[in-house]
């Protein structure tokens, strides 16, 4: 959860940072959509202060953060590359 926290903290920030630069008409969702993750995960980590009690527990919260982010970079991230191709 540590690494997770980090590296969504840092990619997250980056891609944003980016999407500003670029005048990306669709950073306000996309921000949102990253803060939403984000806070799932503080909420699963709060929720496992102790630890993972159950092999199902692992595995609903490594297929959950799979999942998503799976799925937002094919839909969301993705568009951001068509966006910058629309410009050139
Ligand atoms: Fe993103
Ligand atoms: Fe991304």
């Amino acid at each position: 959860m540590q690494f997770l926290k980090k590296y969504v903290t840092t990619h997250f920030a980056h891609e944003e940072k980016i999407q500003l630069e670029l005048n990306y008409p669709g950073y306000e969702k996309h921000k949102m959509l990253h803060q939403e993750f984000y806070n799932k995960v503080l909420e699963m980590e709060q929720s496992h202060q102790g630890g993972f009690t159950t092999d199902r527990e692992l595995i609903y919260i490594s297929l959950y953060v799979r999942d998503w982010l799976y799925h937002h970079i094919l839909l969301e991230d993705v568009q951001i590359g068509a966006y910058v191709n629309t410009r050139r």
